[in-house]
């Protein structure tokens, strides 16, 4: 199969993947880059090394960082795959070795089934920007501004088993809250690494069975875990099959534990799925979550394939916020929004603590998943702004970058990437935060073009002052 084959709308247009490694330096800027923002933007994607072997679903690809370095009005670019094993191996045999997860799974392979790509989501956590799968694999290191693979965090040693994507680090503490999950027992697994940078806490998580999980959220004393009814079908798990379902019939289920504690409560509130959150805080004994609510994941029950292909999945997610009572156990939830939006962001030095505002990319009407715009919500104002690309223009995960020396939410800029389809090639566009709707304050345009990929992380640049380097890593 050519990786280029007709058949797969995200090995084409906006998605196709690129297969050089770029570095570049002063880039053409069109307006001005803030002089007091210094940092760097880096994004995650799934981008595959070689032509897949068997049906590709766009979860499989090798994962490849496309990072921007902004230093005070000039900006750099550079993209590279993240070494993984898997990855080492295919290179070294010049060919795809993996099958993804649209082909059944070979249960019996080492370090299998599925190859961890590193694909999908990175944290910044104890001096080192990590690389982390949806699926949950190993911490990939990489070094900044190079991208270069350094080796992987296992935390001295004291990481056992993987870590799933969406990991949340306390900004002030510095612990890193993690699940993990499986199609066998344990279903789920909560983890806290402390700010030191060891495993304190590994459990499992009793859950009724297997379950698509994906994200999970975190307030100064708690973690929010989901028992949410998409699930891995049990009867076709018996039969050593995997097939993803949802329940409207089951309530979708919150379970709040303490932060160093397995001891969870569970809260059911209206049937639904969710792959992100935004933030989570306290209000006194109410735990308050935003996250993108979609009413029904699957609307028609797919054929027999691992994991519902995106064309499948309707993606109709909302914004949407939840209010659990830890004294009365109530549960109120109420719809935010009535726009689309997903792959949404907050200012991270606020994580865990009462939040204004999010950030989330507008979807598009189209049949894969591309955002067209940008949306800027005031969720306690009830109001919002939006910045839209602008025909043929689609951009990806926005984040917060700080302005240097700012601490009050909100006092930045907002950085991703833009690809324009019709012209095939792509920029950074970075917007005042507190101006959405003015549009780019500066478009970096870019040496190669970048797929739409998946999370992005702004590095500080403390963070990159305070970087480790390969001591006390395992080799990948
Ligand atoms: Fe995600």
């Amino acid at each position: 199969m050519n990786v280029q084959t007709p058949h797969n709308p995200y090995l084409q247009g906006p998605f196709a993947p690129v297969h050089a490694e770029v570095d570049a330096h002063d880039l053409p800027v069109i307006g001005e880059l803030p002089r007091d923002l210094h940092g760097m933007f880096v994004r995650n994607g799934s981008n595959p090394r070689f032509a897949p072997e068997g049906r590709y679903h766009w979860f499989d690809g090798d994962g490849m960082l496309h990072g921007l370095r902004l230093d005070g009005g000039t900006a750099s670019y550079a993209n590279r795959w993240v070494r993984t094993r898997g990855f080492r191996e295919e290179e070294a045999a010049g060919k795809a070795l993996w099958t993804g997860i649209m082909e059944r799974p070979d249960l019996s392979r080492r370090g299998g089934p599925f190859k961890d790509t590193a694909n999908t989501d990175l944290v910044f956590h104890d001096g080192r920007l990590l690389a982390l799968w949806w699926l949950g694999g190993k911490c990939h290191a990489v070094a900044l501004p190079s991208l270069e693979t350094l080796g992987v965090q296992d935390f001295k040693g004291t990481l056992k088993g993987g870590v799933s994507a969406h990991p949340k680090r306390d900004p002030i503490t510095g612990e890193l809250m993690f699940m993990t999950y499986g199609v066998m027992p344990p279903y789920l697994t909560y983890g806290v690494v402390s700010g030191e940078g060891e495993v304190v806490l590994r459990e499992p998580i009793a859950i009724p069975g297997a379950r698509l999980q994906h994200d999970i959220a975190v307030t100064e004393r708690h973690t929010i875990l989901m028992d949410l009814p998409l699930l891995w079908d049990p009867e076709l798990l018996a039969r050593g099959k995997t097939r993803v379902r949802f329940r409207r019939d089951m309530p979708a289920r919150f379970g709040i534990v303490p932060r160093r504690s397995t001891d969870v409560r569970w809260f059911e509130a209206a049937s639904c799925y969710m792959y992100h959150t935004i933030n989570a805080w306290e209000e006194g004994d109410t735990v308050v979550l935003v996250g993108c609510r979609i009413d029904d994941p699957i609307p028609e029950a797919p054929d027999d394939r691992p994991i519902p292909h995106l064309d499948v999945l309707r993606l109709m997610p909302y914004l949407h916020e939840w209010r659990f009572d830890l004294a009365t156990g109530e549960v109120k939830e109420r719809q935010l929004d009535d726009v689309m939006t997903e792959f949404p962001r907050m200012d991270n030095r606020r994580l865990g603590r009462r939040t204004r505002y999010a950030y989330a990319p507008r979807i598009a009407a189209a049949r894969e998943l591309l955002f067209d715009g940008v949306i800027k919500y005031d969720t306690e104002a009830g109001t919002q702004a939006a910045y839209g690309y602008g025909p043929g223009r689609f951009g990806g995960e926005v984040v917060f970058a700080p302005k240097d020396g700012s601490s009050a939410e909100d006092d930045g800029y907002l950085v991703t990437f833009v690809h324009d389809a019709r012209e095939g090639r792509s920029e950074a566009v970075v917007l005042d935060a507190k101006d959405v709707a003015k549009g780019p304050l500066a478009r970096v345009l870019l040496p190669a073009r970048v797929p739409i990929g998946y999370h992005a992380w702004w590095v500080t640049e403390p963070e990159l002052a305070s970087q480790k380097g390969a001591e006390g890593l395992r080799q990948v």
